[in-house]
């Protein structure tokens, strides 16, 4: 039997388990089989996951009892958008026989393929059931759990979308495997922003096992993602909507995706944004007497130690451009997030603890951001 965590998002009716292991995939059809009462399955996956894991899945949805379809669509951020959506609704709807709303989407890939198959499900029939199966690290420990849905829009990342729970989260630790390099370092980032908002013990585990973590096995990163998921749930369970506490998950993102817009989204990648935003906060959070610089220094050695960077040159192939202050103040003043063009910040009060400020100066953003040119 595969290690197994079972981790409940409480959210009342809505609530969830999120189940943690290795080796679970071949497990999934039971699993499947008690959220599609028409007994029907449809994966939807993209085109990279398809040839890795779409058959051991329909494999086991099929051993289950289940009819069971693959869906899938070109691999990538740039196909998370209403077209690919229309191209995978018009598929799910297509198939014959049609399906009713008894059948079960299983969002089979990463956070591109859980947003996107999650937003179909939110839409489909007014709203089919899904499963969750993040196969990589971030999509493991961030976007697989909390029920935020989408498609990005022209004019920015994740603007159309909704709010579906998933039914239940597989998260099976084997599949991280087969990761290109460096799409670990996405999930790591988060990591360390959900140790820093919430959790000094999950900064300890995830310095004590740096070294090892870009090339763990499989139990390891099973144990890893548990942990995050735990404290990603909490947060969620508290806070569903994004009215408070949620924001919290936000540490390091303001910076953070003003740097990946300013490069155009190429060059840097969503975790080593993210390492740079936090290390900005951090500043911020020292020029404001909420934290010792000693706390930012740990932060930063922790960083390094994933191999994700912690100043601009760390990233070399990252433009001109997204390493200028004020282009990089003008792309937060009119960020989804900024309110009236009041730029939030979430910075911590200490490592564990953190709290929203609205009156972040643009003399203490520059300066962070200059920070991260020495
Ligand atoms: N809903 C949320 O709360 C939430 C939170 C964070 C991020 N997100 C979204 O998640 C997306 C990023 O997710 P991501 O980093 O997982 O990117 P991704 O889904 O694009 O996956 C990265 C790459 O890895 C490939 N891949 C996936 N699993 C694999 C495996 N096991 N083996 C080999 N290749 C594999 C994919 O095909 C893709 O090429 C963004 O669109 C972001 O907006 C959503
Ligand atoms: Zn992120």
């Amino acid at each position: 039997m595969p290690v197994t965590r079972k981790i409940r998002v409480e959210l009342g009716q809505r609530g969830y388990d999120v189940a943690v292991g290795v080796g679970l995939l071949d497990e999934i059809g039971t699993e499947a089989a008690s959220f599609a009462p028409t007994g029907r399955a449809v994966i939807i996956t993209d085109s990279n996951v398809r040839g890795l894991y779409a058959e051991p899945v329909a494999a086991a949805c099929g051993r289950a009892g289940l009819q069971t379809h693959v869906i899938d669509f070109p691999a990538g951020e740039q196909h998370k958008n209403l077209a690919t959506y229309g191209q995978v609704m018009e598929g799910l709807l297509g198939l014959a026989p049609p399906i009713d709303r008894g059948a079960l989407i299983v969002a089979l890939g990463g956070g591109v393929v859980g947003d996107l198959a999650g937003f179909v499900a939110a839409t489909a029939l007014r709203g089919l059931d899904f499963i969750n199966v993040p196969t990589t690290l971030l999509a493991g420990v961030d976007a697989a759990v909390g029920g935020k849905t989408g498609v990005d829009a022209r004019g920015g990342k994740n603007l159309i979308g909704a709010f579906h729970q998933p039914r239940a989260v597989v998260i099976d630790a084997a599949v991280l495997k087969t990761l290109p390099a460096g799409e670990l370092g996405n999930g790591l980032a988060e990591c360390v922003k959900h140790a820093v908002i919430r959790d000094r013990s999950l900064l300890d585990f995830i310095e004590d096992h740096a070294e090892a973590l870009p090339a763990a096995e499989p139990p390891l990163l099973a144990e890893l993602i548990a942990r995050n998921v735990a404290l990603k749930a909490a947060v969620v369970a508290g806070d569903e909507k994004e009215a408070g506490q949620r924001a919290h998950l936000n540490f390091g993102h303001t910076v953070g995706h003003a740097v990946e817009a300013a490069a155009g989204y190429s060059g840097i990648s969503h975790g080593q944004a993210v390492a740079l935003g936090m290390v900005a906060a951090l500043h911020v959070a020292v020029g404001r007497g909420l934290i010792e610089p000693a706390a930012v220094r740990r932060v930063r050695n922790v960083l390094s130690a994933l191999s994700l960077p912690v100043r601009f040159a760390d990233v070399p192939g990252l433009p001109a451009s997204a390493r200028d202050p004020e282009r990089l103040a003008e792309i937060m003043a009119r960020d989804k997030k900024a309110r009236a063009g009041v730029v939030r910040f979430v910075l911590p009060t200490n490592l564990g603890n953190v709290a929203v400020f609205d009156d972040v100066t643009p003399d203490q953003v520059s300066a962070a951001v200059r920070s991260l040119r020495q």
